[in-house]
């Protein structure tokens, strides 16, 4: 897509054209319409997870292998970053070995801000520490409107720990662009101070459930916690209790409404285990759509006739022979 980003860090990076226009290319590709790629050279993508995956990294994977391309897992752990080497110039050698886009996911927070300016490669946010989330939030957007349909007006609630989300931080910014009417709600610490005024906050939970069109639940995102944070709400038992979502609390407002979940869910925690197990659950199907906006957000960025990628070179002879 001419004008695309070469790095797609969080979702201020695309404005609402391009994301209608990722929409009904993950929509068609849903539907079977073939790859639409520069045919030159096959395409090679690099997926670096810094972090843990299971979802996001296969998604990537099988999206790559849709697209007809190859999909290349950088192990970061055994690569010359062990021996010292800078992120950039990692990713220099990837791009100059003919890499056409790399995934990366860290648990930094921010880590990519550094090659806005100048991707040394193409670079896809696959989630930074409690930053961004993008790629997420867009197949989450897909997702709200294949089963809602149009968003504009619905109500939407995010319950959890939306402060160390980096999915909650990418809906923010997403869903107010599409009309929806976005709450959070959960525990006063886990409630993102600095927020935009068009996010409110939901009063409680019964409040959230009743007035709701759709739920979104978040797992309690421990390993990002300060110790001083760890207070009983890391407690599952008492967490459900007070913030889960369980059958007895929706028969309550007679609420039949889709659940969202970014995953991996805590059965127990955050949602029970007759609803995750229920028709309302719509976790698998953002899996599912997942693979499709991957696909779509793949092709977009390789088709973007960005040709200013790679080393950014100073001229230096001058200075060397005194000239
Ligand atoms: C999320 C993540 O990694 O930020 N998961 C995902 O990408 N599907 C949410 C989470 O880990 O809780």
């Amino acid at each position: 897509m001419n004008g695309f980003p070469s790095i797609l860090e969080s979702i201020e990076d695309l404005n609402k054209s391009q994301i209608d226009a990722l929409l009904e290319r993950a929509r068609a590709l849903k539907n079977r319409a073939p790859a639409r790629l520069p045919l030159e050279k096959p395409l090679y993508v690099a997926t670096s997870f810094l972090e843990h995956s299971t979802r996001t990294k296969f998604s990537f994977s099988s999206a790559i292998t849709r697209l007809g391309g190859y999909h290349i897992d950088f192990q970061a752990e055994n690569s010359s970053l062990k021996k010292g080497e800078s992120l950039e110039q990692t990713l220099l050698t990837l791009k100059y070995q003919g890499i056409d886009v790399c995934v990366i996911r860290t648990k930094v927070s921010h880590l990519l801000d550094q090659f806005k300016e100048r991707p040394p490669i193409k670079i896809i946010n696959g989630g930074d520490g409690s930053n961004q989330h993008p790629t997420q939030a867009l197949l989450d957007l897909m997702t709200f409107i294949e089963v809602l349909g149009d968003v504009k007006g619905k109500r939407i609630t995010i319950i959890g720990d939306c402060v160390h989300s980096r999915v909650t931080h990418s809906l923010m910014q997403l869903l107010p662009m599409y009309g929806v009417e976005l709450y959070l709600c959960g525990p006063e610490e886990f409630i993102p101070q600095n927020r935009d005024e068009r996010i409110k906050v939901a009063p409680s939970l019964d409040s959230a459930i009743e007035n709701s069109d759709a739920l979104y639940l978040l797992r309690i995102q421990s390993e990002r916690h300060e110790s001083s944070d760890k207070k009983s709400k890391d407690d599952p038992i008492d967490y459900h209790e007070q913030w889960g979502i369980s059958i007895s609390k929706l028969k309550k407002y007679k609420k039949n409404i889709p659940l969202f979940h970014p995953g991996p869910a805590n059965i127990g925690v955050e949602v029970s285990d007759q609803l995750i197990n229920s028709n309302l659950w719509m976790a698998h199907h953002q899996v599912k759509n997942s693979v499709y906006m991957r696909m779509a957000i793949i092709e977009a960025m390789v088709g973007n006739m960005d040709h200013e990628i790679g080393a950014k070179y100073t001229d230096i002879s001058k200075e060397i022979l005194g000239e």
